[in-house]
């Protein structure tokens, strides 16, 4: 599911963000992940971080990974409420 690659990428770079910082912050960082082209795209999407230091730039991912939650969750909710066999939806 490309959302909870979303969210965990952006989980990841949230702790990176936490932990680490130099030069083009966004670059050197996003170089690292696992997915370098949603980690920039993320943080390109959102005009605050082109003046966000380390701090500033955890925050926004932070944001941006509560909003892919609640994205998920409720897609979870959609889900569950459609008929399906039993098995799949424990899974769910
Ligand atoms: C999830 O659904 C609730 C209720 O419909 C809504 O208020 C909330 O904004 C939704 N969350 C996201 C991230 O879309």
């Amino acid at each position: 599911m490309k959302l909870m690659r979303t969210f965990i990428v952006i989980f990841f770079v949230s702790l990176f963000f936490v932990s680490h910082s130099s030069g083009d912050l966004i670059d050197n960082i996003c170089k690292k992940t696992s997915d370098y082209k949603l980690c920039v795209d993320s943080l390109i999407a959102d005009p605050k971080s082109s003046s966000a230091d380390k701090k500033g730039l955890a925050h926004i991912m932070l944001q941006l990974s509560l909003a892919k939650a609640g994205d998920i969750y409720n897609q979870t909710l959609v889900l569950l409420k459609k008929p399906m066999e039993p098995i799949l939806k424990q899974c769910i």
